[in-house]
């Protein structure tokens, strides 16, 4: 008799604070043997910060190192993490992939998905992503009506990023670290700064709002965004 495989989970656990976990997640997370997590070189690992008082001792972790460099491809990375996910799934013990925000917006789980999906059941329960999170944390509706929202990374190329903003009714934009200044700049050229908001580290207890112009872009972290809201200001 073939022994039955393990089922391999994408956890969205939302976007910071531990209470944004959906009441699927919570039972999964504390139900699964094994638990694994994007961890950066330095050893810093949010998504297990965010789920730490969920978790249970005998709970088997894999943290899986990733570069989070602009210039090393993190591919070798998942197909090293992907190999040790699947040997536990071959055991039939089950593993839940911990995803901050939601797993299948810009979610490093996407890259375990597309490695492991074909071979073992798989399920993503969605969370509740950082550009929602922020929207609520700044108060301010995203869209009305017949609002277009586009979310973006800002590691787009300043002549993509001008051309996608320019026609934008909403936007969230992520990923901005190193890259504010450019946005920043693009925003300004196309009218769009005095509309802009800046978070940082939304919903989690340094949690910082700024006005978007005392920021200072040398100090911008990973997890930073800029929403830029619908300019509708009510609908009756
Ligand atoms: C790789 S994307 C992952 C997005 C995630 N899957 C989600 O749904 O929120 C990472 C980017 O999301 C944004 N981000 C994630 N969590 C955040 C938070 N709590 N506050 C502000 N920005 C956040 C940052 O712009 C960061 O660079």
């Amino acid at each position: 008799m073939t022994k039955a495989t393990g089922k391999l989970y994408g956890l969205g656990i939302g976007p910071g604070d531990p209470e944004l976990i959906t009441l699927k997640a919570y039972r999964i997370l504390q139900s699964v043997p094994v638990i694994a997590y994007p961890a950066m070189e330095n050893g810093k690992v949010l998504a297990r910060a965010i789920v730490a008082d969920y978790l249970r001792p005998e709970q088997i972790e894999i943290p899986m190192p990733l570069p989070f460099s602009p210039t090393r491809s993190s591919q070798p990375y998942y197909d090293l993490a992907a190999e040790k996910i699947a040997a536990h799934l071959s055991e039939g013990k089950d593993v839940a992939v911990l995803c901050e925000g939601e797993p299948f917006l810009y979610g490093s789980f996407m890259y375990l998905f597309n490695r492991l999906s074909a071979r073992f059941t798989t399920e993503v329960v969605p969370g509740i992503s950082s550009t929602m999170a922020s929207a609520a944390a700044l108060g301010v509706p995203l869209t009305y009506r017949n609002d277009v929202l586009s979310i973006m990374p800002a590691t787009l190329d300043a002549e993509v990023l001008r051309d996608r903003l320019a026609v934008v009714d909403a936007a969230v934009i992520i990923k901005l670290g190193r890259h504010f200044a450019k946005v920043r700049d693009v925003l300004i050229e196309l009218g769009q700064f005095e509309r802009a908001l800046y978070i940082e580290r939304a919903t989690m207890p340094n949690q910082r709002i700024r006005a978007i112009a005392d920021v200072d872009p040398a100090e911008v972290p990973y997890w930073a965004l800029i929403v830029i809201p619908s300019q509708q200001k009510s609908v009756s």
